[in-house]
This record gives structure tokens, C-alpha cells and sequence, in this order.
């Protein structure tokens, strides 16, 4: 096969919601013929355990080498005392540094059967499917210079919006590409009336889109952006903005839609020599040690999270809307695990049960 995919289940409920995608990606294989050469590894505290590294060379290679990798979440409280440089997180973190992951996708994708869950009204989030691009790796959270400094008789705080063409023109790129496999419509936002930055970035997302006549290009403010996306976030399909705007307007994006364990998200950074971007995918979720072991989580994150894998690592688009369709029906049935009752009366599944069930209405089709 000419699919391969390192998996990274990590801590607490990561394992157990991954179990579930390995139950799907076993069905695609039966059931459609699509298979994937799978490698499982180590990632955070359980790897610091093995290892004494949350994410050690061998893994790190493995990665750099894969179409795709999928992680569930790391970290618990039984690692909170480590030091700094071995803690779950550097695992993930090295990751995303290490193969460079520079666009951050987000969807804020909303069932019609959670449509209550939203603090909007229905009819604003029903059927709402819309995707962010955060830049990841530069921005105002990395520019120089940056530190406390003294100045007179106070102190000044000090951090740089920075951004080179380049950074701009791959992140352009990547949402270019996104909304190229969707609806062929693309918003840039930033603040080109006070930043300088947002000068370049809105000319660069323009020179770009010369590249891509077919994507409906628009430009709009963040702040103004903000505000659209709370009153008709439909308007919109794919968002690309900076690293400090992007995270948050991802986030509200995000709870436009409700529960954390229906949130995926993936990081993709230069295509590699087989085209297909460098990627890693992973719930918005951590490990929510206040669960784990029990059988409560919720694996949509994580399935929503492959489904995002067949299309935009596999150019498997039709199948990422089959298994996307499979977790509507689930959830049209009023099938629920815990986090996502309000209602009493109804008995929740467990993490296998929902599994099963997107399995089940995978087959039924
Ligand atoms: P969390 O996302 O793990 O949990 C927040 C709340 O949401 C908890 O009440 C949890 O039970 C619930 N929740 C999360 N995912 C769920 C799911 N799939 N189904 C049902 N309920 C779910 O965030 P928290 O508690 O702040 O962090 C816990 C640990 O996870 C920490 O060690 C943190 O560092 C780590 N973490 C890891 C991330 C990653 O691996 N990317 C991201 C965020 C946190
Ligand atoms: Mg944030």
C-alpha cells in the first residue's frame, strides 16, 4: 500500500478513543479496499515511562517519513512534576517544530442533531462546516524582539509582529489548496488598516490567489471577522489569518459548535516529494484524566480527525464524507456518549459503543 500512518495513541483517553479509529481504518480496508500501512508508537508520559523521553529519535524519524500521523493526546497529572524538558508536551511539541507545521486547521463543523448544544441560536449553526488556517509557527508569539525591558523609570513589555513573504505565501498556499478540495471560496483576514504586517499578508494572500483563479477570494478585518463569525458564520468556508488572530478566532469558531469531543484539528507543513503534505492529526481535546480508564470518551474528535486524514493527506474526499455522514447518522439516532447528554433518560454509550455504532452505520452506508 502506498498509505502509511504512524499512530500515536499517547495518555489517558488517547488510547481509548484510538482504538476506535483502528476499528474504522480496519473497516476501510475490509470493507472498501482501502488500506493503510500502519506503525504504532510511543508518544508523552507513556513514552517517558518506556523511554525517558516523551518522543524519542526512532519515533521522531518515523514521523518525518509517514503521509500522515495521528495522535489521541498526551499528559496526566502523573507527569506533572517532570521537569520541563522531558514533559509529555515536548513530544508534541517537537513534532510540529521538527516537521514544521506551519497551517493549523481547525473546522467548526456543526451536526444538526448537536445544533443544541450551541450558546447560538439553531438556525445560525445547523449544518455550519466551515475550516480556520492558523499560521503556526511564526507571528507575534515568536518575533524578536521580544522580553521585559526598562525604560525610564518603568518596565516594557515587548513582543514583534513579524512575518517574511514566505511564511505568508506557504500558509496562503495551504488554505489555497484546502478550499480548492472544498467550496472554492477563501477569506483572508488580518488588520491592514494599522499593521504592517497586514499590509504584507493581504498583498501576498493576493499574489497567490493569482495562482488559484478559481478560489472566490475575499479580504475582511479580524475584528470584523470576529463579529461575522458569531452573526452568520455559514458565509464562510475556508478562513487563513495569523498565528495570534487564528488562535482566537479558531477557538470561538470552536464553540460555536459545542463539545470538545467532537473537535479535530490537523497540522500540515511542505509537501513532501510524493505531493502530499508533511501532516499530523489530532483531537483539539487532551487526555481528560477525569475520565480516562473509564470508558466515557467521546472518539468522534479523534474519527472526525482520520476523516480529515483521507482528505487532505489521501485525497480520499469521498470516503472522508462517508465516515463524516456515518458519525451524522450515529448521532441523528440520538445515539450519545456522556458529554454530549443534557437530556435525562437517555443511557449513554461508552467509547467502544459509539465506535461500534459509526462502524455499524459505516456498513449499513
Ligand atoms: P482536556 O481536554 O483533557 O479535558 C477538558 C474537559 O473536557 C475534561 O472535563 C474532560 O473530561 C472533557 N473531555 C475532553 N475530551 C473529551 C472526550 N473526548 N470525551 C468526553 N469528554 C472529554 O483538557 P485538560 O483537562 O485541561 O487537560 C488534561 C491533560 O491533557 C493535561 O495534562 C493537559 O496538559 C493535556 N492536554 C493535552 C493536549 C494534547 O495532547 N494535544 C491538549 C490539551 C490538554
Ligand atoms: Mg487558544
Amino acid at each position: 500500500t502506498d498509505r502509511s500512518l504512524l499512530v500515536l495513541p499517547g495518555d489517558g483517553i488517547g488510547p481509548e478513543v484510538m482504538a476506535e479509529v483502528r476499528k474504522i481504518i480496519d473497516w476501510y480496508g475490509t470493507a472498501r479496499g482501502i488500506t493503510f500501512d500502519v506503525t504504532e508508537d510511543l508518544v508523552g508520559g507513556c513514552a517517558y515511562d518506556a523511554h525517558g523521553t516523551p518522543l524519542t529519535d526512532a519515533t521522531m524519524a518515523k514521523a518525518q517519513e509517514v503521509d500522515a500521523v495521528l495522535l489521541g493526546a498526551v499528559g496526566g497529572p502523573k507527569y506533572d512534576k517532570l521537569d520541563f524538558s522531558v514533559k509529555p508536551e515536548r513530544g508534541l511539541l517537537r513534532l510540529r517544530k521538527e516537521m514544521d507545521l506551519f497551517a493549523n486547521l481547525r473546522p467548526a463543523q456543526c451536526f444538526d442533531a448537536l445544533a443544541d448544544f450551541s450558546s447560538l441560536k439553531k438556525d445560525v449553526v445547523a449544518g455550519l462546516d466551515i475550516m480556520i488556517v492558523r499560521e503556526l509557527t511564526s507571528g507575534v508569539y515568536f518575533g524578536e524582539p521580544r522580553g521585559i525591558i526598562e525604560e525610564g523609570n518603568e518596565r516594557v513589555g515587548i513582543n514583534t509582529q513579524r512575518y517574511t513573504e514566505s511564511e505568508i505565501d506557504r500558509v496562503a498556499r495551504s488554505a489555497f489548496e484546502l478550499a480548492m478540495k472544498r467550496n472554492k471560496k477563501l477569506c483572508s483576514m488580518e488588520k491592514a488598516n494599522v499593521m504592517e504586517s497586514g499590509v504584507l499578508w493581504r498583498e501576498v494572500v493576493t499574489e497567490v490567489g493569482k495562482d488559484y483563479p478559481e478560489v472566490e477570494l475575499s479580504h475582511m478585518y479580524a475584528d470584523a471577522g470576529a463579529m461575522q463569525l458569531t452573526r452568520w458564520p455559514k458565509q464562510f468556508d475556508v478562513i487563513v489569518t495569523d498565528n495570534l488572530f487564528g488562535d482566537l478566532l479558531s477557538d470561538l469558531a470552536a464553540m460555536l459548535t459545542g463539545s470538545l469531543g467532537m473537535l479535530p484539528s490537523a497540522s500540515l507543513g511542505a509537501p513532501m516529494a510524493n505531493g502530499r503534505p508533511k501532516a499530523l492529526y489530532e483531537p483539539v481535546h487532551g487526555s481528560a484524566p477525569d475520565i480516562a480508564g473509564q470508558g466515557k470518551a467521546n472518539p468522534i474528535a479523534c474519527i472526525l480527525s482520520f476523516a480529515m486524514a483521507l482528505r487532505y493527506s489521501f485525497d480520499l474526499g469521498d470516503e472522508a464524507d462517508r465516515l463524516e455522514k456515518a458519525v451524522e447518522k450515529v448521532l441523528a439516532d440520538g445515539k450519545r456518549t456522556a458529554d454530549l447528554l443534557g437530556e435525562e433518560g437517555v443511557t449513554p454509550l461508552s467509547t467502544a459503543e459509539m465506535g461500534d455504532a459509526v462502524v455499524e452505520a459505516l456498513q449499513a452506508g
